[in-house]
């Protein structure tokens, strides 16, 4: 299985899934229950806490095609009968959400072209027509005043949703256009249980103490089951090295210091802007 069908499979994919975040998934839930949507929503917080991929299970629930209005339980990508909106959603397709990332289209020709241009024509398939934007805090001053016309009274088949790790930089006029969730940094035992539960599913060796460490490196973002690959990889090298140069083989993590220097390599390059991030 490739890199990226492993990382796309244990994307969470219903709300119940997104650990750490329950108050925003069920806050909306119960939007999506009593018919109290928002029209745009502004995600906010650290890497790897949950924003995409609470902002795909939102378009999912908005769209899915098993129900006639939105659906609290959209589609997985297991099921047999997968409808085409959450299939095509899930692998970031879908000609009626679309995924724009301010980091690399920060002008107003880019808003105009992938938003203001295309927001009054119909949603071509789904109910809803979603905009996520990623790393929002990034787009030019012109760029945010072309959005904020658009964000002050948009279809009502549309809905944005907004993400940013630098809330600071994001201005209060498209601030109070918003509903706005913050994500929290996950706790470490949350973290723990989910890459326990990706390692026992996908039959990866690696020592709870090694798991663990993973989750602590992490600082509060949850980790590629990749990189739980890649630290039960480092965990095996390291115990086949202790075990060449000691007459005692070692059989468990405990007092391997492999994990150990990874995290710490992984923190310090983290610190760099030019680090590559999980997907
Ligand atoms: N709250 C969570 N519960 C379970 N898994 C999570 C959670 N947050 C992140 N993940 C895992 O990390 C991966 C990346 O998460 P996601 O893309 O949603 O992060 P993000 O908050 O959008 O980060 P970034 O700011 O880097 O875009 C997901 O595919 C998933 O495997
Ligand atoms: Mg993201
Ligand atoms: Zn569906």
């Amino acid at each position: 299985m490739s890199y990226q069908v492993i990382a796309r499979k244990w994307r969470p994919q219903t709300f119940e899934e997104v650990t750490g975040q329950e108050v925003i998934t069920q806050t909306l839930r119960n939007a999506l229950e009593y018919d109290r949507l928002h029209h745009a929503y502004l995600f906010s917080g650290a890497r790897g806490v949950g924003k995409t991929t609470t902002a795909r299970i939102l378009a999912k629930a908005l769209n899915c095609h098993k129900t006639d209005k939105p659906n609290l339980t959209p589609c997985l990508l297991t099921d047999p009968d997968i409808c085409p909106s959450c299939l095509e959603i899930s692998e970031s397709r879908s000609m009626d959400v679309l995924e724009i990332d301010a980091a690399s289209h920060t002008g107003i020709d880019d808003v105009r072209g992938s938003i203001i241009d295309n927001i009054n024509f119909n949603p071509a398939r789904d109910r809803f027509k979603v905009f996520i934007i990623d790393e929002v805090h990034q787009l030019s001053k012109p760029a945010f005043n072309a959005l904020l016309k658009t964000l002050e009274e948009p279809p009502d088949n549309v809905v944005f949703v907004m993400a940013t790790t630098e809330l600071h930089k994001v201005p209060e006029t498209i601030l109070s256009r918003c509903q706005e969730f913050e994500f929290r940094t996950i706790p470490q035992q949350k973290i723990f249980d989910r890459l326990k539960l990706i390692a026992v599913a996908e039959k990866i060796d690696i020592s709870d103490d090694a798991l663990r460490e993973l989750a602590r490196s992490g600082e509060g973002s949850t980790s590629s089951p990749a990189s739980v690959r890649e630290a039960s990889s480092r965990e095996g090298a390291s115990q086949r090295r202790r075990a060449l140069h000691s007459s005692e083989p070692c059989w468990t993590s405990r007092g391997c210091t492999a994990p150990v220097a990874w995290a710490a390599s992984r923190r310090r390059s983290r610190a760099s802007p030019a680090s590559p991030r999980p997907a």
